[in-house]
């Protein structure tokens, strides 16, 4: 029997109450498909760093590099600065494992209320493919005469054609795939004149290999605007690092809940373990009180047995969420419900267990 190695990170927050139930269904969704999964939890994540002084082990690349793929729940607590969480766990491994691409579906569920009126599931089905390894998060910068009246801090963005090509490239082979075709570019090239003009030329360069797709590129504030009052006119946007969280945010929410959406952080090269989590963070508001929605979690397992050749084990949890959603019989709090993290949980693991019923 075939056997996937995963990594599990379940992080800080509701990533502890999230990834439990991803898992739970997981084992379901393995057992069936005649597959085998074998989890190995790392306790990385803020408390570590408040143990410990760092994020994760020195060695996590290359005990990560061990792992068929990497499945993450959330980072971030208010014990330790942001800037440090995501700065010394989640960006850095996006970049050194090169997982290139953000792939956030963002997609209205029948059986949820869009917060958008009159808008089903018909109107919102949609795609971020998020530049995933530079840009806005490059992470070069600094700050000088630290609290002084001359301070300054620095920020730069890199953009490079090698990154840009690479991203639009995927994306266009994404939106080949779907039943729309259509591909828009994010940009802001009336502003960022020199980094956002070459994402432009790169991206227009690469839309002649895609013939079939129409491509068309949009200003990112107007997108944004569009995705609300038009979400219909839009399939698949590529955008840079900055941009796809914004976006993928706003996909989310009109999905019902930031609850729903799950991500995947991918190498399409497959030379390092690939990482799939909820598009959501930690919750503190809501973390502990065991209402989190655990579906973007449960979805973002779907996705990485996807990635590792399981597609109808996919498709059947996909199954499963949307009966459970469809039904409209357990909702969290944030669509709308009463219902637990685990009673949503075992809804899906019932609807899993008996598909079709
Ligand atoms: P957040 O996504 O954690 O929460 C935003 C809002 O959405 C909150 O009101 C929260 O209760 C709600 N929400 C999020 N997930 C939910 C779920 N599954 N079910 C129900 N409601 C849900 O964003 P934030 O508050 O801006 O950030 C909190 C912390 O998480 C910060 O430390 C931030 O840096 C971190 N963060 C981490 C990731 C990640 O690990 N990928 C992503 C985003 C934010
Ligand atoms: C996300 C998060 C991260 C990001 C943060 C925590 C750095 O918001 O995964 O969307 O901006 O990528
Ligand atoms: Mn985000």
């Amino acid at each position: 029997m075939k056997t996937h190695k995963i990594a599990v990170i379940a992080g800080d927050g509701i990533g502890q109450e999230v990834i439990p139930s991803g898992i739970e269904v997981l084992k379901i969704a393995a057992s069936q498909g005649g597959f085998g999964l074998e989890f190995t939890e790392f306790p990385w994540g803020c408390e570590f760093y408040l143990r410990t002084g760092r994020m994760m082990d020195t060695d996590a690349v290359a005990k990560l590099m061990g792992f068929d793929a990497i499945y993450l729940g959330a980072i971030g607590a208010p014990s330790v600065p942001d800037h440090i969480s995501a700065g010394e766990l989640l960006l850095p491994l996006r970049k050194v494992l090169r997982q290139y691409v953000n792939l956030r579906p963002m997609r209205l569920l029948p059986g949820i209320t869009s917060p958008l009126a009159g808008r089903g599931a018909a109107d919102i089905d949609m795609v971020c493919v998020r530049e995933n390894s530079e840009g806005e998060y490059c992470g070069i910068g600094g700050r000088l005469h630290n609290g002084t009246e001359d301070e300054l801090a620095e920020q730069t963005g890199i953009f490079t054609r090698r990154a840009i090509e690479r991203i639009a490239r995927y994306a266009f082979q994404i939106a080949a795939a779907r039943p729309r075709k259509l591909l828009a570019s994010a940009t802001k090239s009336n502003a960022l004149q020199h980094s956002m003009s070459l994402w432009d030329e790169v991206v227009a360069s690469v839309a002649p290999e895609f013939p079939q797709v129409e491509y068309k590129k949009f200003y990112v504030d107007a997108i944004a605007a569009r995705m609300v009052t038009h979400p219909q006119s839009l399939d698949v946007i590529v955008c840079s690092n900055l941009f796809g969280d914004i976006l993928s945010d706003i996909g989310s929410a009109i999905s019902g809940s930031l609850g729903v959406g799950p991500s995947g952080n991918i190498n399409p090269n497959r030379t390092t373990p690939s990482m799939f989590e909820p598009i959501h963070g930690s919750a503190p508001d809501i973390f502990g009180k065991g209402i989190a929605n655990p579906i973007a979690a449960i979805w973002a397992g779907a996705m990485m047995l996807d990635h590792l050749g399981e597609r109808a084990s996919h498709d059947a949890i996909l199954g499963a969420i949307e009966k459970v959603i469809g039904s409209a019989s357990v909702k969290t709090p944030d669509l709308g419900g009463s219902a637990t993290t685990k009673e949503m949980t075992a809804a899906v693991t019932a609807a899993l267990a008996k598909p079709g019923k």
